[in-house]
């Protein structure tokens, strides 16, 4: 592998993303922000399945042996024989053990290779998942970002410029999706889990609360996974799909009427969602046939870009890099560290 050695940038311009900030361990190369030319994912479910969720321990230690071979794929993948142009990672948020596994090989690498490093901010490598599909895409933009970690709505009025609308009080939409997976007995991760146990239910089955629904931009979802837990305990009897089906159409309702109603109320003409629960093929066929009754484009990225990869972390590193500059190289991990605003 031979760097790019600090000469002139180069056209097209290669960033090698990294991402380590949870259970994932991912290496991706993209070019000028917009082409991936690979992106390599090796996902620990497995070995954090029979505890029901992610053990932070178990998840530094997988990412140390993983790292090596998924970023020799993704250079090897991506045809890279004459280096690349600057290694992005992600510096927050996310488990301070899991980051520090990237930060430390993308600031050495960055090093030996004498090329920018760049830290990206896990929660805004989210929201360029979409740009990386839809090349057309521009702020200004109204954002979902739904995650196992987080929840929130975001006025994108620039490149690195936001304002958070709302977000969650209590639990993220996805960590709701695995606690109740789990209550329920269902497998690990709990939101494909219970989309799949929700397609043989019914959706009106159960009336499960909606909270905060008309109030404001902010979620919960605590009180959700409290009622489904309160009405199985009370009906015995009641089945695993109609339950799943009957919680994943009111987490659904909520995220997407506040989301649609953000769109509107902030003049944007773009609605896009990103992270693991816009995964969910339920959200984005809400999400789709909401933004078509009101004359909002509805941008869905293909579901290995909602969940985490390292290709939204090449992306949002190079647009940071325009804006920035390189981040030194004794920048830190921050485990919760927010969007930019
Ligand atoms: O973005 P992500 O891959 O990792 C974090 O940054 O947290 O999101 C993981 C979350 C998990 O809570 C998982 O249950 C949820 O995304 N998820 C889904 C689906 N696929 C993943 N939730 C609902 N429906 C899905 N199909
Ligand atoms: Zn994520």
């Amino acid at each position: 592998m031979v760097a790019n050695g600090g000469g002139p940038r180069t056209d097209p311009f290669l960033v090698l993303g990294i991402e380590t900030s949870c259970d994932e361990t991912a290496a991706a190369v993209v070019a000028n922000g917009a082409a991936i030319l690979s992106s390599v994912v090796s996902s620990q479910v497995d070995l954090h399945a029979r505890f029901g969720g992610v053990v932070p321990e178990i998840a530094s230690r997988a990412h140390v042996e993983l790292l090596t071979p998924v970023t020799a794929e993704a250079l090897v993948e991506g045809g890279i024989t004459d280096g690349v142009d600057a290694v992005a990672a992600t510096v927050g948020p996310g488990l301070a053990g899991a980051l520090l596994i990237g930060v430390s090989a993308a600031k050495a690498l960055a090093l030996v290779w004498d090329v920018p490093f760049v830290g990206v901010n896990h929660m805004e490598a989210h929201l360029y998942a979409g740009m990386l599909e839809e090349p057309d895409l521009k702020p200004p933009l109204v954002a979902l970002l739904v995650s196992g970690g987080h929840t929130m709505l975001v006025d994108m009025k620039d490149h690195g410029r936001y304002r958070i609308l709302g977000s969650t009080v209590d639990d993220a939409a996805g960590e709701a999706f695995d606690k109740v997976a789990r209550f329920l007995g269902l497998s690990y991760p709990g939101g494909p889990a219970i989309q799949e146990a929700a397609t043989a239910g019914d959706p009106e089955a159960i009336a499960f609360p909606r909270a905060m629904m008309d109030d404001g931009y902010d979620f919960s979802f605590s009180g959700l996974k409290t009622a489904v837990i309160n009405y199985v305990r009370k009906h015995p009897d009641v089945t695993t799909p109609d339950v799943a089906a009957s919680f994943q159409t009111a987490v659904v309702d909520v995220l997407v009427a506040k989301a649609v109603r953000a769109a509107e109320e902030c003049g944007a003409e773009t609605l896009c969602i990103g992270g693991g629960v816009a995964a969910n093929a339920l959200l984005r066929e809400r999400t789709a046939e909401e933004c078509t009754k009101r004359g909002l484009r509805a941008v869905l990225p293909s579901r290995a870009m909602c969940t985490d990869n390292a290709a939204m972390v090449a992306a949002a590193g190079w647009w940071r890099l325009q804006a920035d500059g390189p981040t030194p190289l004794d920048v830190g991990v921050s485990p919760n560290l927010s969007l930019p605003v």
